[in-house]
């Protein structure tokens, strides 16, 4: 899970990183208020968007009054920053800002180990600088048994060229940066840019953390963060629902038991669409998992009936452990679920592989159900369903 940048400010807060006072808004007036309460001479109207990029986009801006901090607030409210509509911004301290720098730490998979990387150069143009100039951003790894010692932390900023001077204000940084790593069950910790203001304090001013969800259960407190005004509606209920739903953008909906199975169906559903005029593409990613009952077929298919977007459905069963006749059965009580719901079936395939396909293919050609046909490959049965998309889109 993504933290907005005020979220990040307020744990780093917790864990006593440097950070400057910052206040959500969400009207331009409110925003006028923070200003106020603030009062200092000079505040920052940053728009709060789960996206990197936000200063070039024109969601970061220097207010010199309350009034003035209002106005920026109506400008970058509503803004539209990559995809990303700005609900919310925050107001923050104006900072005296003698270098940017650029700090993060995240999980290096392959090694089995932290990476961290540190720039005396960040700010907004370290995508330009990681590019051109890979040599001005020091990566290290540590291990997680040592952490993030005083010496490893030492070495990462002398490498990346701080005097032994700077190197001491910044060690402690690093550490409360990792303190927050590790207690939060973080996967990314970044702060770009982290700043020495011209006074010499070292402060993070703009923070991007992602949390482990494989570790909420040890945060209950996490809870509160998650931000439902910006989940999908759909992606809400499936959730409700204890379904694995990601929706995405296209017009065939996509059910299949396994992610493995799914992942390779969307694939198979985007190049079949290829050869229509509307180019169907895959509208969703469900997977219903192993035991794939009446139940969860119902609320599946409810889920991916209820997305507008959806011209057609395909239902790509491979039987293993469950077997495709209780794959079958459990369709076929799905609709009797749904019609009682109300819920209108739309064009669907469904092609039934692997453990007693046969027999489960003979109980759907018996259940005669609407709008349902079989098709017994996998390529041929995406290619029916992205065609049956193109006649209704
Ligand atoms: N509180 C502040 N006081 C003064 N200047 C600030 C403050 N916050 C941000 N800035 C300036 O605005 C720039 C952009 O801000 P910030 O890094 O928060 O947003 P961003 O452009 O979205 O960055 P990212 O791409 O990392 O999300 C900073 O590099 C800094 O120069
Ligand atoms: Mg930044």
């Amino acid at each position: 899970m993504d933290l907005f940048e005020y979220q990040a400010r307020d744990l780093f807060e917790q864990h006593d990183v440097p950070v400057l006072r910052g206040i959500v808004a969400t009207s331009s007036t409110q925003a006028r208020t923070a200003a106020e309460k603030l009062g200092t001479p000079v505040v920052v109207v940053k728009a709060q968007v789960k996206t990197g990029g936000r200063g070039k986009a024109g969601g970061v801006k220097i207010a010199h009054s309350p009034e003035e901090a209002e106005a920026t607030a109506d400008d970058i409210l509503g803004l539209n920053i990559k995809g990303h509509t700005v609900r919310k911004v925050m107001v923050a301290e104006g900072a005296d800002i003698a270098e940017e720098y650029y700090f993060s730490i995240l999980l290096d998979r392959t090694k089995r180990k932290y990476l961290a990387m540190l720039s005396k150069e960040g700010g907004v143009d370290i995508e330009k600088l990681a590019e051109e100039r890979p040599e001005a951003l020091v990566k290290k790894t540590f291990s997680p048994l040592d952490g993030m010692t005083d010496t490893f932390a030492r070495e990462l900023a002398t490498e990346a060229g701080f005097s032994a001077e700077e190197a001491k204000a910044l060690v402690s940084v690093f550490k409360k940066l990792y303190e927050v790593y590790t207690e939060e069950d973080a996967t990314l910790v970044e702060v770009n840019p982290l700043v020495k203001t011209t006074g010499g304090d070292i402060i993070a001013l703009d923070g991007k953390i992602s949390l482990d969800s494989n570790a909420s259960f040890r945060h209950p407190e996490h809870k509160d963060l998650a931000d439902h005004g910006a989940t999908d509606p759909l992606e809400l209920k499936a959730t409700n629902l204890g379904l694995n739903y990601v929706k995405l953008d296209g017009s065939v909906g996509v059910i299949g038991n396994g992610a493995g199975l799914v992942m390779s169906t969307l694939d198979v559903v985007a190049y079949a669409g290829e050869q229509f005029a509307s180019n169907p593409k895959p509208a969703n990613f469900l997977d219903i998992g192993g035991g794939a009952n009446a139940e969860v077929m119902a609320n599946g298919l409810s889920v991916i009936l209820g997305d507008n977007q959806v011209k057609s459905v395909f239902v790509n069963v491979f039987g293993g452990i469950t077997a495709c006749d209780e794959v079958a059965k459990g369709i076929v009580q799905a609709f009797k679920i749904l019609s009682s719901e109300g819920i209108e079936p739309k064009p669907l395939v469904v092609r039934l592989d692997g453990n007693n396909a046969e027999q489960g293919r003979e109980i759907l050609t018996q259940a005669d159900l609407p709008q349902l046909e079989q098709v017994d490959t996998m390529d041929a049965a995406a290619r029916r369903a992205a065609e049956l998309a193109d006649q209704h889109s």
